[in-house]
């Protein structure tokens, strides 16, 4: 629905400027991969909304998706960087030229054991999009090729984004109601 939840603060980034960005994003996509086939991957779930309307923008013929479920171990908030597979790729990437599709890049401790899981894979080439980056992971050792938008370190949520499972759906990016984490 479009009704702002009231645990929501502020909005970041309207449903407007999200598909400009996108348009923008499939565009470069598009001239990178001109005359290669595309596999695009998604990591479940949060960046479900991503894959689908990047997509949807590309003008690129031969696309296809797959999607990989990872968790990270251990408990709490932060990712611990050590992640288990819950459900892999079925498609094989030897030879093929892959494209991680990622809602948000946070400490990029997921992003960089993914790299190197599907670098082990030998696919022809292996790159990133994400869509939104914190600040931390603009630091981290890991190159992303496209990047929607840099976010400032503060809790997020929709557009993919969770807050214990809540407000993924919500077709914005906004801030958390202070109140749901003080
Ligand atoms: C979130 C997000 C990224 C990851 C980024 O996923 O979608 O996949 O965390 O964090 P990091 O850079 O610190 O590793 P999450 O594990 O919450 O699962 P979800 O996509 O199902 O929400
Ligand atoms: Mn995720
Ligand atoms: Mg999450």
């Amino acid at each position: 629905g479009s009704a702002q939840p009231s645990d929501i603060a502020k909005v970041l980034l309207t449903e407007e400027q999200i598909a400009t960005r996108l348009g923008e994003m499939a565009a470069d996509v598009d001239r990178d991969y001109q005359g290669r086939d595309l596999l695009l991957v998604g990591v479940l779930k949060g960046a479900v909304m991503v894959m689908a309307d990047l997509s949807r923008a590309l003008q690129h013929e031969t696309v296809a998706m797959d999607w990989m479920a990872v968790s990270s171990y251990g408990s709490g908030t932060r990712s611990s960087g050590v992640v288990r597979i819950l459900k892999d790729l079925d498609t094989d990437l030897e030879g093929r030229h892959v494209l991680i599709v990622e809602d948000i890049i946070d400490s990029g401790l997921t992003l960089s054991w993914l790299i190197s899981n599907l670098k082990s894979r030998g696919p022809a080439s292996l790159e990133v999009a994400t869509m939104f980056r914190k600040p931390e992971a603009a630091q981290a050792d890991v190159d992303v090729r496209y990047v929607g938008f840099d976010l400032p370190n503060e809790f997020l949520v929709g557009y993919g984004l969770d807050w214990a499972e809540k407000y993924r759906t919500l077709p914005y990016v906004a801030t958390l109601a202070p109140h749901l984490y003080s």
